[in-house]
């Protein structure tokens, strides 16, 4: 584990020269991805802040534009591709571009960015984010300084682009970096990356090979971190890692069911969720940790990906469909009221009709109040990529999400039916995003929940509600 002493060294060298220099530096970032890049790109944040940049909600005459990529499925990388041509304009007119994030981890994608784009200023990766700062600082120098201007002109204009391109990327991963600074959005809601990384391979998943091998932070950092956000004011923690039920700590908290014990000792903390558990990992000693300790959310995240045993061992997810249904119905039994969210991926390669139905009937049998549903991506890089003889069409992929969400929908209709007649308390989100005469909350079940605007009634005031109707979407609810 490294402490970025050195890295807050070129933090303050950024902001010299921006002060010298009567820099109105503002930046602008765009973030692709799951949680985890969200909070790589908090941390982004945090340094541009400590350098005196400014933040600004759209690309427009930015002096910093930076793009966190994503890598999991095709979709993603099509639409950075689309960003970074739509920025062309800010970085003729002088704006540092930089990219960063699993996507560029990846050597063909480095090459396609370079070729197409040559005026990104940085390729960084997952890696190497902890030395944004010398990198930074080695481009606005360059721009802003006269000795180191000239040089860097002279190979610009070598290659024939507007600057040079740096490129810092590491392949081998292992160390921890602690000390970055962060900067935490509104609200009192915060994430804290508890482990990196992953180990699990499955084979359709390109993050093992774009994030690492898996690292768990040591607990004292996570618990202090923690500690600093409740007394901030932020009072509901989202834990993050790939798969966070598999970190593994030291001394007295060895384990994730230990580390969520020692978490919601902490005076203050109102919510502790976290993002993803691997079902093969969910110990009933972590079922008993979330079920004695009530801080813990009671909306729980549980990856199916199939629900055929074939696919599922194809996949390398190292469950059966019995195992994942045995342990789903121990969480209901020993946590009451839990809610269970899932994700679900349709027309994996080999994915026959029979397979197909035994997924739906998962669905079926267990109640999923949110399926994330996915069509099978291939990844260039992993074992499924080259399961290519066995590719689903696409029109039957299509058909196989319609039918999913059918079934979802139809299932949340009676799922939803268990919430009404319940009395809730819950905290006013504001002001209901499609009728601003109505207010919105989301109970323990991150269930959305609509009723009246009572006139004493004001964001962030605790209130009494009780369900009256399912909208499918949302739940009615009325004053009691
Ligand atoms: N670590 C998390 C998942 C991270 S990726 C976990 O194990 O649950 C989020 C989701 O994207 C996965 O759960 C999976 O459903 C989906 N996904 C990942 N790779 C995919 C691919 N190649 N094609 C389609 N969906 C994919
Ligand atoms: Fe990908 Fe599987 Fe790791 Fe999740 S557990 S990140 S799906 S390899
Ligand atoms: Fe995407 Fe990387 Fe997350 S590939 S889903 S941003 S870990």
């Amino acid at each position: 584990m490294i402490i970025l002493n050195k890295q807050k060294e070129y933090i303050e060298k950024i902001k010299k020269i921006i002060e010298k220099n009567n820099l109105n530096f503002t930046y602008y970032i765009e973030t692709f991805g799951c949680s985890l890049n969200e909070n790589d790109s908090e941390k982004f944040e945090g340094i541009f802040e400590l350098s005196g940049m400014r933040k600004q909600n759209t690309p427009d005459g930015a002096s910093l534009i930076v793009f966190n990529t994503c890598a999991i499925r095709e979709n993603a990388e099509k639409r950075l591709l689309g960003r970074l041509g739509a920025v062309k304009k800010e970085a003729i007119n002088g704006a540092i571009i930089l990219i960063g994030g699993c996507m560029m981890q990846q050597e063909e994608n480095i090459k396609l960015v370079k070729e197409k784009f040559p005026f990104v200023d940085l390729i960084f990766g997952t890696h190497t984010s902890f030395r944004l700062p010398e990198n930074l600082y080695n481009i606005i120098s360059g721009i802003y300084e006269e000795e180191t201007k000239k040089e860097k002109e002279t190979e610009a204009n070598k290659n024939n682009k507007k600057r040079k391109t740096y490129v810092d990327i590491l392949d081998i991963d292992g160390e921890i970096y602690e000390g970055m600074p962060v900067k935490r959005g509104e609200g009192s809601s915060a994430y804290v990356t508890i482990m990196y990384g992953c180990n699990n391979f499955c084979t359709y998943c390109i993050v093992p090979y774009v994030r690492g091998r898996e690292r768990s932070r040591k607990p004292e950092y996570i618990l202090n971190e923690i500690r600093d956000l409740v007394k901030e004011g932020y009072t509901k923690i989202t834990l993050l890692g790939q798969n966070v039920n598999s970190y593994k700590g030291e001394g007295d908290i060895l384990d994730f069911a230990d580390l969520i014990d020692e978490i919601c000792k902490i005076d203050g903390l109102k919510e502790l969720s976290f993002i993803s558990p691997h079902p093969k990992d969910f110990t009933d000693k972590i079922i008993s940790s979330i079920a004695k300790n009530d801080k813990v959310s009671r909306n729980l995240h549980y990856p199916l990906q199939s629900g055929s045993t074939r696919i599922l061992k194809k996949m390398n997810r190292k469950y059966t469909k019995e195992q994942y249904i045995s342990r789903a119905k121990k969480i209901f039994e020993k946590v009451p009221n839990v809610s269970l969210s899932t994700d679900i991926i349709v027309g994996f390669p080999g994915e026959t009709e029979e397979d197909f139905e035994e997924t739906l009937d998962v669905v079926k049998k267990i109640d999923f109040d949110q399926i994330f549903m996915f069509i099978y991506s291939p990844r260039a890089g992993t074992i499924a990529y080259n399961m290519k003889d066995e590719y689903i069409p696409r029109e039957v992929q299509n058909k196989r999400f319609e039918r999913l969400k059918q079934l979802y929908n139809k299932r949340l209709d009676e799922i939803n039916e268990k919430y009404v007649g319940r009395i809730e308390k819950v905290i006013v989100e504001g002001e209901s995003k499609n009728n601003e005469n109505m207010l919105e909350a989301r109970n323990k079940n991150n269930k959305i929940l609509i009723f009246e605007k009572y006139p004493n009634w004001k964001k962030g005031d605790e209130v009494k509600i009780k369900i009256t109707k399912n909208h499918r979407w949302y739940l009615k609810g009325e004053k009691i």
